[in-house]
């Protein structure tokens, strides 16, 4: 049998009628989501959906508007009936940023940021109740999870997560009865020879060192434990979304049973992407194609339009640095660094911009030079290239996946050989970096963001035999 659905995650959907300006005339905000386009983004995933002949399901895990304004639910909700009305079979449940823990907001005429009205809960539930729990054939509890045939032979289960508070910090977890129940209906399935597949909106095991630390408490506590229980009980594929970043990883049982965790980005955020999943059990495969979300007439990709917005205030950190201490101290460094504090000391920021503005990677190679066996000649083309812009990058690759610069390559070894002479001089200080980076060493903090040295993290053909 072969099985084709879409999962799509983290809609972000941020409706046009929150504008009482003219929304065409807005400027692009930085922010991670793409507010002005997300519309876009949806409608054209839902289409994509349409005219694959293939499939018409989709799976869509959670984050379905940007901050739960009434507005953007309701052109959600409309949008997923003329989907159904056209063929689609989507399957949803709704997350964080659909019920109102964040700042509901609009524009108002002159733009400005206003607050706006949120809906209650248990109407957002049953908004969305037709396009998932609706159509399921088991549920547990009054949360979000369900246990629906999204095509025939095919289970997915959408499971919803409680918390628990570890060293004062809380993280998703899945309860035991919970599993029990997954457990009790995955060997049901097995014996009517159906295929089931897992998710939960947050990342069940995280996508790097980085979005571990970065991420702290969106993760869950016992994500590894629960996938490897998962993975005995005869579960290939498990969902996630709310990271926004594209990964694919794997996870092996004590018992050598494999599972694998794939993470989907923000379908309107950077890069937006979706994903077709095609599971074929003759041959024992599961095959995965990334979709780039494109639109017209930005002047440029939606991925580039997207990263634009994402490390708009970023990218200008390092100039501002060195020219403009006040911007500097307005977006707090981009690491809510206090406003005073930068103000108190503007020919320090000045310095440190101007030192980090003027890094080559010809001035770092020359710092690490017993770290890395390049001669002067091997990175002649990249010696006047900024060390900033390489910077920039791996924030951008923490979110993006198969980050490109593998172990060959000039960019790999002179940051890998700087990292390896700042992590000697800081032992020889006695500083303990690893306390503050989550138990990881500065080196294996830094290389997932250099290079991907695990699963393709757009395109992957994988075995579930
Ligand atoms: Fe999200
Ligand atoms: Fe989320």
């Amino acid at each position: 049998m072969v099985y084709s659905f879409y999962h799509i995650t983290d809609v972000h959907y941020y409706s046009k009628r929150n504008f009482a300006c003219d929304y065409r005339t807005f400027p692009q905000p930085s922010t991670q989501i793409c507010i002005l386009k997300s519309e876009e983004a949806f409608i054209k995933a839902l289409e994509i959906i349409k005219a694959d002949e293939d499939t018409n399901t989709v799976i869509i895990t959670g984050d379905l508007t940007n901050h739960g304004e009434g507005y953007s639910h309701e052109e959600v909700r409309d949008l997923l009936q003329k989907f159904t009305d056209e063929g689609g079979n989507p399957f949803v449940y709704t997350d964080n940023h659909d019920y109102p823990y964040f700042e509901v907001y609009g524009f108002d005429e002159n733009g400005e940021k206003v607050r706006t009205e949120h809906l209650p809960e248990e109407e957002v539930k049953a908004m969305y109740h037709p396009f998932g729990r609706g159509k399921a054939f088991d549920t547990f509890d009054d949360g979000i999870t369900y246990i629906a045939e999204i095509l025939p032979g095919l289970y997915h289960i959408a499971m919803g997560y409680d918390y628990v508070k570890d060293a004062g910090i809380k993280s998703p977890t899945f309860s035991d009865e919970l599993m029990a129940w997954v457990k009790a209906h995955v060997e049901k399935a097995k014996k009517k020879g159906a295929i089931v597949t897992c998710s939960t909106h947050r990342p069940i095991i995280a996508p790097s060192p980085a979005y571990e630390v970065v991420g702290k408490g969106h993760t869950f506590s016992d994500g590894e434990k629960r996938m490897k229980e998962l993975a005995d009980m005869g579960v290939r594929l498990f969902f996630s979304g709310h990271s926004h970043v594209q990964c694919m990883r794997e996870v092996v049982s004590e018992k050598r049973n494999k599972i694998y965790s794939v993470q989907t980005s923000s379908l309107a955020g950077f890069p937006p992407k979706m994903r077709k999943i095609t599971i074929d059990t003759d041959n024992g495969t599961v095959d995965i194609r990334t979709i780039d979300i494109d639109l017209p007439d930005l002047g440029m990709t939606f991925t580039e339009y997207a990263r634009k917005g994402f490390l708009g205030i970023i990218e200008e950190i390092p100039y501002n640095m060195e020219h403009d201490v006040k911007a500097f101290a307005n977006t707090q460094g981009g690491i809510s660094l206090p406003k005073d504090l930068i103000m108190k000391h503007p020919k320090t920021v000045m310095f440190l911009g101007r030192k980090l503005n003027g890094l080559t990677y010809g001035k770092l190679a020359k710092f690490s030079k017993k770290y890395h066996n390049l001669k002067e000649s091997d990175y002649a083309n990249a010696k006047n290239k900024k060390f900033v812009d390489l910077l920039l990058e791996l924030i951008a690759n923490l979110y993006r996946g198969n980050a490109p610069y593998s172990p060959d390559t000039v960019e790999y070894k002179i940051t890998m050989g700087s990292i390896r002479k700042i992590e000697k001089l800081l032992s020889v200080l006695r500083v303990d970096i690893k306390k503050s980076l989550g138990g990881y060493t500065l080196s294996e903090f830094v290389e997932p963001l250099l290079y991907n040295s695990g699963l393709d993290d757009d395109n992957v053909t994988l075995s579930i035999n």
